[in-house]
């Protein structure tokens, strides 16, 4: 059977994707055992992280494996060695391999030539893992997102565009609010249009959603752009008076790290009535874990 990598939440099924939520579910209730024994995951990052290293790390532990911590910076791979040749010779001495990069046709390039799962651990375009914990939260403290609404505030990056997949994949509508000159890839609006749509306003696009989301107005890569972009999202911050416009239990996530004052204000972010962003950072560590038990099984 051909070698399953999870680059985007499309390379698995609707049902797939909710069989690894509720087997995150179970997981977190029962954290330890001896699945992943002798199973080594190689962990591959050109851009920095907490949550995403943690999450993979401690979890391939509680479940009897090893990780691997690799930097561009002690490895080959940041002195010019080519990725199909590092895909080919890690994945043969590994079990799994994450990679945090930054175009996506590097994570493609190198799943191509893997022999062992790959995971998305973020690309400028994606960031998958970071759904499936998203999905399990707003699972664990609302029931089903089918049918829901969601509100994307802010810039179309690579967590507004997994939402768009996310949109399709669980079936849900996506209100995005973004400045203009800062909207998601026009190719996945064009081919989710009947469920996502794209607007200036943040109060429309918030209208009566179940779920607010937002995330930093410069992602990692555009931190040249930090300080023009502030003026330009400056209308674009989450914070109560913008949530009031939604419906009466809605959920505040962002998949961290936040820029108080910015993106969201200090006090929403804070404001257990809505904001789950802890549970949320939690659940990367348990959906990792179902998500490696799929590609490993
Ligand atoms: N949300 C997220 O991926 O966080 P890190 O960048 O800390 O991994
Ligand atoms: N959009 C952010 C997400 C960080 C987890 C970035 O790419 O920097």
């Amino acid at each position: 059977m051909a070698t399953r990598h999870f680059l985007s939440l499309l390379d698995l099924s609707p049902a797939e994707l909710q069989a690894v939520i509720q087997r995150a579910i179970a997981l977190k209730k029962t954290p330890l055992n001896q699945q992943f024994s002798g199973k080594v995951l190689s962990m591959i990052f050109e851009k920095s992280s907490t949550r995403t290293r943690i999450s993979f790390e401690a979890g391939m532990a509680q479940m009897g494996g090893s990780a691997i911590f690799l930097s561009p910076r002690d490895t080959q791979l940041g002195r010019g060695e080519p990725i199909e040749d590092s895909a080919r010779v890690i994945s043969s001495m590994t079990d799994i391999i994450m990679l945090r990069t930054f175009a996506h046709e590097t994570i493609e390039t190198f799943a191509d030539y893997s022999s062992v799962p790959v995971i998305n651990a973020l690309t400028d375009s994606l960031h998958p893992c970071q759904l499936l914990a998203d999905m399990q939260t707003f699972e664990e403290h609302r029931g089903s997102i089918q049918g829901k609404k969601v509100a994307w505030i802010g810039d179309g990056n690579n967590m507004c565009q997994s939402y768009i997949n996310a949109a399709k994949q669980f079936d849900f509508t996506l209100s995005i609010a973004c400045p203009e000159g800062f909207e998601p890839c026009a190719d996945m609006l064009a081919s989710n249009s009947e469920r996502v749509r794209v607007m200036s306003s943040a109060e429309a696009a918030v209208s009566e959603a179940h779920l607010v989301v937002t995330d930093v107005w410069a992602s990692m890569g555009q931190e040249d752009q930090q300080s023009e972009r502030l003026s330009q999202f400056a209308p674009y911050q989450v914070n109560h008076h913008l949530m009031a416009n939604a419906a009466k239990d809605a959920l505040f996530m962002h998949c961290l790290p936040a820029h108080r004052g910015e993106e969201v204000s200090h006090e929403l972010l804070e404001d257990p009535k809505y904001s789950v962003v802890w549970d949320e950072a939690e659940n990367r560590l348990h959906a990792q874990k179902a998500l490696m038990e799929f590609l490993l099984s």
